[in-house]
């Protein structure tokens, strides 16, 4: 998903040790599915490991290199997409519109920080769910939880909430899909800066932020051909953009069946994704889930919650980065707004007087998650926004730098998170409330966070 694929390898590192991509099966695991037939899964396994990968050794190392640039303040961080995707919504519009929304937010920071953006999806294999219970209860009745597509299906029955392998090998499909349409889209030329109204969304015409928007586009086309009008000639590298995709390492097996050898570079890759991230459920130091990202050569990401004290994270980072790689971590903050003042600065003090390289990124969706009175998991719109307005401040305070931003959103006009430009009540929520998970950020709402990191990242340069 990148046209750079001959980068400099950024070699500073050395081969893990007794690691091999099973050797997560010998710590306590959590968060995995319990399958009735061991024998079939195991065959639906093997199946997997023979597949092509989804991802390419080189794209995965252009990311690092581009997350190092961004720990440097170089580069900022967007990465984006839905909480959980589903196999029904793996449809050309749904993944088209997602797209759609992700440049047009990029095109929004890069305006407003002055800098390159990285762009990571959390899609293309985003379908496994860390659970708060095993079993879930209606009326009386326990079943199983749903763990994502990629385990059981979300409907409340007992044929449907048993883990099936098949949906391994259907989720990997659906995932080189996602994939091909992506990369076929931005290769063809849908993220090209001279034409933004590619990515217009037709439902926004009447948006209380279009004004503001289609005044940055103009600019921003006003630019481009001041530019393109010096050097004389059309400027090639304005006709597409990087992408790269990221979901929860929490399937083990699924990740252990990508995790390959590649040739010409020593150890091993997992080609299921660009930017595997190890979720906050299953960040324990001796558990399974630091066993298996310690010994992949991907950039990692780790949610920080408000739980992990510093001694705790320098400890993890200890183990997955213990040469001090460059681009290797990316922290991704989810404390929730009344608790990231608190819980944050300890945190960031740690990793500044550590001396460690990571990339600082906020994700003000997780630590911000209630219930409505109608039944409802939502978040509002304020205390997203207020979690990040303070993540900046915070940063700036201890010294550190706010370097990128990780948010749960759609292009689709679904109404699952409160508040926004067109202030979303409890009651609006039953209109469009499709998560099967996490609510998200609709295109408005996401629109209207972009411009405030715009300014508010502008504003500290
Ligand atoms: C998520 O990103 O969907 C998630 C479950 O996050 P966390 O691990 O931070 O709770
Ligand atoms: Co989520």
């Amino acid at each position: 998903m990148t046209s750079k694929s001959v980068n400099k390898p950024l070699e500073p590192v050395r081969e893990p040790t007794a690691w091999r991509p099973d050797s997560w099966q010998s710590c306590p695991v959590t968060q995995q599915a319990t399958y009735p037939d061991k024998a079939d899964l195991d065959q639906t396994l093997e199946q997997l490991t023979s597949l092509p990968p989804l991802v390419t050794s080189w794209e995965v190392s252009e990311l690092k290199s581009q997350l190092a640039e961004a720990q440097a303040g170089k580069r900022f961080l967007l990465q984006g997409g839905d909480c959980a995707e589903t196999f029904a919504e793996c449809r050309p519009e749904v993944i088209s519109n997602r797209l759609k929304v992700l440049l047009q937010m990029s095109l929004v920071l890069v305006h407003g920080l002055k800098i390159p953006v990285v762009r990571v999806g959390r899609f293309a294999g985003q379908y496994a769910k860390p659970r708060s219970a095993d079993m879930e209860t209606r009326d009386g009745v326990s079943l199983p939880s749903y763990r994502g597509d990629l385990v059981n299906g979300p409907e409340f029955t007992e044929s449907a909430r048993v883990p099936d392998p098949q949906r391994l090998l259907r989720g990997h499909a659906r995932s080189a899909m996602t994939m091909n349409f992506v990369r076929g889209l931005i290769d063809g030329g849908f993220a090209d800066l001279h034409h933004p109204e590619y990515w217009d969304l037709s439902w926004v015409d009447h948006s209380p932020l279009a004004v503001e928007y289609q005044r940055m586009v103009g600019s921003i086309g006003d630019a481009v051909r001041f530019m393109e009008t010096i050097a004389g000639r059309r400027v090639g590298s304005l006709q597409r953009v990087d992408f790269f995709t990221s979901h929860e390492a929490l399937h083990l097996h699924y990740e252990q069946a990508q995790t390959r050898k590649v040739p010409r570079k020593w150890g091993w890759f997992n080609l299921s994704t660009h930017l595997p991230w190890i979720g906050m459920r299953t960040i324990a130091l001796d558990g399974a889930h630091v066993e298996y990202c310690r010994g992949i050569r991907n950039p990692i990401g780790i949610k920080v919650g408000p739980g992990l004290s510093s001694d705790a994270l320098l400890r993890l980072l200890d183990v997955l980065d213990p040469d001090l790689e460059p681009g290797r971590i990316t922290l991704i903050h989810r404390m929730g707004a009344s608790n990231i003042a608190e819980h944050l600065p300890p945190l960031l003090k740690a990793i500044r007087d550590s001396g460690r390289p990571v990339l600082w990124v906020c994700d003000p969706m997780h630590g911000n998650t209630e219930a409505t009175s109608n039944g409802f998991k939502t978040r509002r719109f304020d205390n997203i926004s207020g979690e990040l307005k303070s993540a900046f401040d915070i940063h700036a305070h201890c010294g550190t730098r706010l370097g990128g931003v990780h948010l749960e959103l759609t292009g689709e006009n679904v109404t699952e998170c409160l508040g926004g430009a067109r202030e979303l009540t409890e009651t609006d929520l039953e209109r469009a409330y499709k998560s099967t998970v996490d609510p998200r950020l609709n295109y408005e709402q996401s629109m209207e966070l972009a411009m405030l990191i715009g300014r508010r990242a502008g504003d500290m340069q």
